[in-house]
């Protein structure tokens, strides 16, 4: 960022890289949940750039401040703004509207207003910091309509989108009763970038559709000579550094002692989530239960350990995932744990990468069961942490990280039974079997790293614009 407070790459989130800690457990800053924040990290570092966002809380508003070296830019949401745009809309509309109406979105027109007033105050804020011609990337399903309001204030930029979650198929999406505007809010930005092919393509027939512009292939046409492109580009993480972290002796040592600490069981299973119903929570730990119950797998033998990070929790569906899941967990210790044998160890908290690292590190079978998921970079950090080539990933088919981790143990997270049988597979696998489906992960996951992802989005997004108002030609394969 320059003297002059403007900077040339701007990324405009709905949260801030670090969350405030309430006075009351001694305030400061801690790093924010989710898997955006921990992508763009490091592509913020490496270009210098601003950060947009909400730094979590409703207290007074806050200057820009730096801090652990980044520029950072907070946006204050009044405690109403909170409830009808954060909680209401994106999380109560669009998040469960995105992933496969598992969970029947609300739909209340003063929850969309505020969404409005909230997408056009951070629309303000990065035409305010952003430099002549700058580079903006705007993320996530909370801010989909600041592509459109900051073309409108400023159109000198090249203005980037990438939607973090699935985009979904027009039968859902066209509940919304704001569809259209969504639509044409996307449509402000050069580039739109999404997690599949799939949610490209939903996204692509949608605009024809909808809004009534030409399309070919991942092009939208617009009338005024701009033109959008919409393709995919999935998301990954920092696997070197995860790697580096999984290497260290301090974590070594961790996950000798975690495993230590749960009586060295023959056989660990993990969980890693925030506390989401789109998780399949309930489903892997129903599954785990049964295994136990009709003794394919022995307490005094085999664990599961579920990390619940808490999330969003004042809207109504996560409070009763929240009382399901513990229900769930008592039930299964109370029926088939011993004493100090329990047959789930249940956590709801948040870990540093440290810890995360020393888990991935002890767990013997990663379990990672969305019913819809974006990417899931959980699955990823597991395998990037696996550099023994051990380790089985049990994954989601309906996680965006299916597409690219084919060698892990794919189920249908509604199938009980067939989830079953494959934690067992994984769980019995041989050690040839494991290194062979680990070591081809992993070249995958080294790959295609999170620098990777930034770097061939934002070259994309030069291009786009150095052939301002002249036509396109489709990406190559789209
Ligand atoms: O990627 C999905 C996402 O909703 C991010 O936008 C968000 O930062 C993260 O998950 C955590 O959710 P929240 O910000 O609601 O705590």
């Amino acid at each position: 960022m320059s003297a002059s407070g403007q900077a040339d790459l701007v990324i405009v989130a709905n949260r801030l890289p670090v969350d405030r800690v309430p006075e009351a457990e001694g305030g400061g800053w801690r790093p924010s949940p989710g898997g955006l924040v921990s992508a763009l990290e490091p592509v913020l570092r490496a270009n210098d750039g601003a950060w947009i966002g909400w730094p979590g809380d409703t207290e007074e508003e806050l200057e820009p401040f730096v801090e652990n070296d980044m520029s950072l830019v907070p946006v204050h949401l009044t405690a109403q703004e909170v409830e009808e745009f954060y909680e209401g809309f994106s999380n109560g509309t669009l998040w469960p509207l995105y992933h496969d109406v598992v969970a029947k979105p609300r739909f209340h027109r003063e929850w969309w207003d505020s969404y409005v007033t909230v997408n056009r105050r951070f629309a303000a804020k990065a035409a305010d910091v952003a430099a002549k011609d700058a580079t903006v990337w705007v993320h996530d399903y909370q801010l989909q309509l600041v592509p459109q309001m900051l073309r409108e204030l400023r159109p000198d930029l090249r203005i980037g989108f990438y939607l973090h979650i699935p985009f979904p198929p027009g039968e859902l999406f066209q509940q919304l009763p704001w569809r259209r505007q969504i639509l044409e809010g996307l449509l402000g930005a050069d580039v739109v970038g999404f997690q599949l092919p799939g949610g490209a393509q939903n996204f692509i027939r949608l605009v024809r559709q909808r809004v009534g512009h030409k399309t070919h292939r991942d092009l939208v046409y617009l009338p005024d000579d701009r033109t959008v492109r919409a393709a995919a580009y999935p998301i990954s993480i920092d696997a070197a550094g995860y790697e580096k972290l999984a290497r260290s002796d301090a974590v070594d040592e961790r996950a000798a002692e975690i495993r230590e600490a749960l009586g060295n069981p023959s056989k660990l299973f993990l969980g890693v989530d925030r506390l989401d119903y789109t998780k399949g929570i309930i489903a892997r730990l129903r599954a785990f239960g049964e295994l136990v119950a009709d003794g394919e797998l022995d307490v005094e033998d085999a664990i599961f350990v579920q990390v619940a990070t808490p999330s969003r929790e004042r809207v109504e569906q996560y409070i009763l995932i929240r009382e399901e899941i513990e229900q769930l967990v008592g039930r299964v210790n109370g029926d088939l744990g011993r004493i100090g044998r329990p047959a789930i160890s249940y956590l709801h908290t948040s870990y540093p990468r440290e810890e995360m690292a020393a888990l991935y590190r002890a767990a013997d079978v990663m379990v990672v069961t969305p019913y819809r998921d974006g990417m899931n970079l959980v699955a990823k950090e597991y395998v990037a942490c696996r550099y023994d080539d051990d380790g089985a990933l049990v994954l989601s088919e309906f996680a965006g990280a299916a597409n690219e981790l084919r060698q892990a143990w794919l189920v249908n997270p509604y199938d009980i039974n067939g989830l079953k049988q494959t934690l067992l597979d994984a769980s019995r696998s041989t050690a040839k079997e494991r290194t062979r489906r680990m070591r081809a992960m992993r070249k995958t996951v080294v790959e295609n790293d999170v620098n990777a992802w930034a770097a061939s989005f934002l070259e994309e997004l030069s291009q786009v614009r150095e052939s301002h108002g002249k036509p396109l030609r489709p990406a190559r394969g789209s």
